[in-house]
């Protein structure tokens, strides 16, 4: 069937180190069967890393890193369009344009920038407080409609929401930006910590017990479930039993993403064995699914000039649509452009 892809789908992640799980369930995986259903862009948001210190050179090699976590995962890079942010000026530029319509009360509202910026917000660079706004150019730019995201990002969507309405309103220019649905999976898109099944799994956590990276060989993904925290009881019988215990139902929300069995099913399975088997199930399920993922990575970070290349064919054509939409920006707000 050759049917017309009207809507548009957007998502970034950022290169700032070693890619976990969290992300690929999270983000990566849902990415990978959204292509045949959507306008995909899949971009690596450089620009987005800036905000806090990076390392000019592993700042590179984590670019190429996340491209090519993508195309491992399964990303077509001829169906879908992979990236990377600053190669494209015009994002910068409509976050400009944003930073001029977003209000400084909404900003103040943002949750991630007082987490991020902690106890010692003086010192943290206005490129951090500002950065929702970059994150609503990012989607509006090439006027995507869905935008896959965690849980963590929900609120950052919303405010992407409000800032094409205003500017839709501010500009009367009715629905010309379109006001994108986020695409969230509840249970995946949080995955946690394997020591604290109340903390998000995460690439700043010091303990590497905390997460499996995808570039982990199997003997540390083995060695890591083993030791992930459960509790002293055996597997319950109901899905309302296991909510409330965070760290069982966070390996369960693992296995369930890696394998798509059900997670009452699981539970039935289980239910009433002390952890061991279902540990040693869960660990075999990753190994089998990471490592040729991990493999794959690995072979394309041996050729760096291929992952160029399709970052550069993906530039080509998003600037064709981000292109236009600037430039429709820049006449709607009243800029003059020279048209080369
Ligand atoms: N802020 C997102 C994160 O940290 C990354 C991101 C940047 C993004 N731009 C985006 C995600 C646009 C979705 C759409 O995970």
């Amino acid at each position: 069937m050759n049917e017309i892809k009207n809507n548009t789908v957007l998502s970034g992640v950022q290169p700032t180190g070693d890619l976990h799980i969290g992300n690929y369930l999270g983000a990566i995986k849902n990415f990978v069967s959204m292509q045949n259903n959507y306008n995909c862009f899949f971009c690596i948001v450089d620009l987005h890393a800036i905000t806090v210190k990076q390392d000019p050179q592993i700042l590179k090699k984590n670019t190429l890193e996340v491209a090519a976590t993508y195309i491992a995962s399964g990303i077509d890079p001829k169906k879908s369009i992979v990236f990377n942010q600053s190669s494209i000026s015009a994002h910068a530029e409509l976050a400009w344009i944003f930073n001029c319509v977003t209000r400084m009360g909404w900003l103040n509202r943002m949750t991630q920038f007082k987490d991020k910026a902690g106890k010692d917000k003086e010192n943290a660079s206005s490129g951090l407080f500002i950065y929702p706004n970059l994150m609503a150019a990012d989607i509006l730019i090439y006027k995507a409609t869905h935008v896959p995201v965690g849980d963590d990002q929900k609120q950052h969507l919303e405010l992407t929401r409000d800032i094409a309405q205003k500017f839709n309103r501010d500009f009367n220019c009715e629905s010309f930006f379109p006001i994108p649905e986020p695409i969230i999976d509840k249970d995946i898109s949080r995955i946690m910590s394997l020591k604290n099944g109340d903390q998000k799994m995460s690439k700043s956590d010091p303990s590497e017990y905390s997460r499996i990276n995808l570039l982990d060989e199997s003997d540390e993904i083995i060695k890591k479930i083993k030791k992930a925290k459960t509790a002293d009881i055996v597997m319950p019988e109901k899905l309302q039993d296991v909510t409330k215990l965070s760290e069982i139902n966070n390996l369960l929300n693992i296995y369930s993403g890696f394998s798509e069995i059900d997670k009452q099913k699981l539970i039935t399975k289980y239910k009433g064995q002390n952890f061991s088997v279902f540990k040693s199930d869960l660990s075999d399920i990753l190994v089998e699914q990471i490592k040729p993922i991990t493999t794959e990575i690995k072979k394309l970070m041996q050729d760096k000039g291929y992952l160029q290349e399709i970052l550069q064919d993906g530039r080509n054509r998003a600037n064709e649509v981000a292109q236009k939409t600037i430039n429709d920006v820049y006449d709607i707000v009243g800029l003059f452009r020279n048209e080369t």
